[in-house]
């Protein structure tokens, strides 16, 4: 008889992909997946720790499942990603319905892991892995139908943001082999993937630490010429590594997306400085122009985080000055929240949680006028939309402009996987809607 799991996946795309293999080595492992945790035998969060807020949501999650094993014995609960990497055998104590808890090096082990929890054996394994292993252990997804797929290029990060848990609990950057990348993107064309997003926590020092290893600009070249893969995606970039050459991809890959996801995290030198982040002000600036000069069409978006430990009102200004130079068409913006472990967490704290806010609400303000400007300019506009699948509402489908905007539009389901020609009739909040020309032509090689 076939078992059953539930997966619930919380925080950034990286944990998304890694959920995507533990699906996988479920599945190998005879493992159905259900929607309804009343109905599975094995429940397992892939968690954050990122930031407070998201940390929190996962113990609220967790205490849900509790009843369940009280009346079910036999169900098996296990915790996965930064927060178990952190907690390791703390979560085992605090949390005794807890059966399993696996690093953010240690999804392979899931399916050993479980195994044990059936005779049970409740472990912790958090330990990190030498690099040659884990080049080893990049993941190699199957690809059921998606036209889009994300292709994990680096792990880990060597940056250590001063405010920023990640490198803590993923360990030191790698970089997957260039030759494995590669081969995994062709296969996903094979199958019929026609958009591949390149991630890591910092993809543009991809190579960095590898003798003899592509440079990411000549990566991006390489997968341009994979047959089949219509549009190329890379997230995430830091400014400080971001290249001439790869600012000279924009304008000489038509694949490539004119969208750029560039966190800045705020606009202050002296606070740029105090998060470690390598880069001025003036130079990020610098770096948006050249980005424009060589893709005029280039659309940023960022990462801003509010009410860092210190910041007076005159540095969240220079925020603020620096969204309207930029005039980002979207911005991810965060309340500082402190992650022990950081270099930030010995920093004090002396903004009262309410003016922290009444900052984050007024950046949300000038960002919403900016951003709305931005996607109304597509109204009335024709662009390459390249159809990912049905929507919700029937008898429409949806894809996603060059950059990165969904479009919901009435077409029949052979236009998936296809890139064609959508007129933008109107620009909502998270998406827009747009019709098919009365002839629908396959658009090709234009990003
Ligand atoms: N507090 C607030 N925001 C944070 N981020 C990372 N760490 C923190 C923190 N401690 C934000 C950054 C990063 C994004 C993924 O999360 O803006 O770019
Ligand atoms: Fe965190 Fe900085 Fe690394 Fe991004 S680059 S993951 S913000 S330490």
């Amino acid at each position: 008889m076939s078992k059953f799991f539930y997966l619930e996946t919380f925080g950034c795309q990286m944990n998304v992909v890694d959920s995507e293999q533990i699906v996988d080595l479920l599945q190998a492992g005879g493992y159905r997946p259900v929607e309804d945790p009343e109905n599975a035998d094995l429940i397992l969060l892939n968690t954050c720790s990122v930031r407070d807020k998201a940390e929190r949501k996962v113990y609220g999650h967790l205490g849900r499942f509790k009843p369940l094993k009280q009346r079910r014995p036999d169900l098996i609960i296990g915790v996965g990603g930064c927060v178990a990497q952190q907690e390791g055998e703390r979560l085992l104590q605090k949390l005794p319905f807890v059966d399993l808890v696996f690093g953010t090096h240690n999804i392979h082990r899931l399916p050993e892991m479980v195994a044990g929890a059936q005779r049970r054996d409740r472990r912790a394994e958090t330990q990190f892995l030498d690099r040659e292993t884990r080049k080893n252990l990049f993941p190699e997804r199957s690809t059921d139908g998606n036209i889009t797929r994300f292709v994990t290029i680096m792990q880990g990060c060597d940056n250590f943001c001063s405010y920023c848990i990640v490198p803590h609990v993923r360990g030191r950057e790698i970089s997957r082999p260039s030759a494995d990348i590669l081969d995994e993107v062709r296969e996903m064309a094979d199958r019929g993937v026609r958009e591949v997003t390149l991630l890591g926590q910092n993809v543009n020092s991809y190579g960095a630490n590898e003798p003899g290893e592509l440079s990411f600009a000549q990566l991006l070249h390489e997968v341009h010429e994979v047959e089949g893969i219509e549009r190329i995606r890379f997230t995430t970039s830091h400014p400080k590594d971001l290249s001439d050459d790869l600012i000279r991809c924009f304008g000489e890959l038509p694949k490539l997306a004119t969208h750029l996801h560039l966190p800045v995290q705020c606009g202050s030198d002296a606070v740029l400085e105090k998060m470690n982040r390598g880069y001025t002000r003036e130079e990020y600036l610098d770096k948006v122009q050249r980005l424009k000069e060589a893709c005029p069409d280039i659309r940023l978006t960022s990462d801003i985080i509010v009410g860092f430990p210190g910041e007076t009102e005159e540095q969240f200004e220079q925020t603020l000055t620096l969204m309207e130079k930029v005039r980002f068409a979207d911005v991810f913006s965060f309340l500082y929240s402190r992650r022990e472990g950081t270099a930030a967490a010995d920093l004090e704290e002396s903004l009262p949680p309410q003016r922290k806010q009444e900052r984050f609400d007024r950046l949300l303000t000038l960002q919403q006028a900016i951003s709305t400007g931005i996607w109304q300019q597509d109204v009335g506009q024709t662009l390459p939309v390249l159809v990912e699948g049905e929507s919700r509402q029937k008898g429409e489908l949806f894809g996603r402009t060059t950059w990165n905007r969904i479009v919901h539009f009435e077409a029949d389901s052979s236009l998936i996987g296809r890139i064609v020609p959508v007129r933008v009739i109107a620009s909502m909040k998270n998406s827009q809607r747009g019709e098919l020309p009365a002839s629908v032509e396959p658009m090709r090689r234009t990003g």
